[in-house]
């Protein structure tokens, strides 16, 4: 029996999903087969996928096809219509983000380039082999996971922070574009979230200070929201810290912003 029957006729049959191998991506995985879709999860570790895909399929009896690829790859456009041949994906989920927490000029090019091609090119090269077949169908999503440093500048995640200003925005303007043709698409701006990626950045005396959520809830609410509006902003204490930011000039915010990047990511942790 599917439990959702509107949002499996809408996103259905087949998912993809870039970097759905831990984290959040992973957790997008798992509530999208809860949802009774079947799913093609995209990252590097094969053999992480080929483990997760067997538990998904044994819990929720939905149709799993691992790919390995790196989306920094220049042929990425080329390996996902490889990986998605045959099947009628009527949803993307761009999560993966390459990011690099340092100062800039410290920061090597090739980690800054990396940083662009993931987080940039990526989610542009699936969205435009995506995007023509979802309107065809009529129906359909793209969602682009961001970032709460996607909406000011920052110290030590510049590049990081800029990548993420462009998800936002392309997934806003494609949100406009697409909605005429009963395509949805969403920027699901998370805060700190309970990832391995988030716990390898930040020392674990540190993380209390940045109150991350579990990828869970950042992925069911990425998933309600989709269709409802541009941009999500996954966290009831991110949504008040972003109002609370509004209310300054983008100086403060970044003085503000800067001053806790550093605090949670920096050399003192002061
Ligand atoms: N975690 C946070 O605190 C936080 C905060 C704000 C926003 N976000 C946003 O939320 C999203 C997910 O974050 P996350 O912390 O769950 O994970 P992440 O570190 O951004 O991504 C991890 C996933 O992406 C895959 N991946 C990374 N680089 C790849 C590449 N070159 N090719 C293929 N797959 C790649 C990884 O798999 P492989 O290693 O197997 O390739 C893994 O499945 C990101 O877009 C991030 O910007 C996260």
């Amino acid at each position: 029996m599917i439990l959702f029957p509107e949002f499996h006729r809408r996103y259905g049959p087949w998912a993809a999903i870039a970097g759905a191998s831990e984290g959040i991506g992973r957790a997008y995985a798992h509530v999208l087969a809860e949802r009774g879709l079947n799913l093609v999860t995209l990252a590097r570790r094969l053999e992480v996928l080929e483990k997760d895909a067997q538990l998904i399929r044994r819990r929720h009896r939905v149709q799993v096809r691992p790919v390995s690829v790196d989306l920094a790859d220049p042929e990425l456009a080329a390996r996902f219509d490889a990986a998605v041949a045959g099947l009628d994906v009527g949803l993307l989920i761009y999560n993966a983000c390459h990011s690099r927490i340092a100062e800039f000029a410290a920061t090597g090019l090739d980690d800054h380039m990396r940083m662009l091609d993931v987080n940039c090119r990526g989610p542009v090269a699936l969205a435009q082999r995506l995007a023509p077949r979802l309107i065809e169908r009529g129906r359909g999503g793209i969602l682009l996971m961001s970032s709460m440093s996607g909406f000011q500048g920052s110290a030590l995640v510049g590049t990081y922070a800029a990548t993420k200003a462009f998800n936002t925005v392309l997934a806003e303007s494609l949100w406009a574009e697409l909605r005429p043709h009963g395509v949805d698409a969403l920027a699901c701006v998370a805060g700190a979230t309970a990832t391995p990626g988030f716990e390898s950045a930040t020392p674990e005396s540190r993380r209390p200070k940045a109150f991350p959520m579990r990828p869970e809830a950042v992925a069911r609410e990425g998933l309600d929201a989709l269709g409802r509006k541009p941009v999500h902003i996954a966290g009831r204490l991110n949504r008040f810290v972003n109002a609370f930011a509004r209310l300054m000039s983008r100086r403060q915010r970044t003085v503000f912003f800067s001053n806790a990047t550093r605090g949670i990511y920096g050399p003192s942790g002061a």
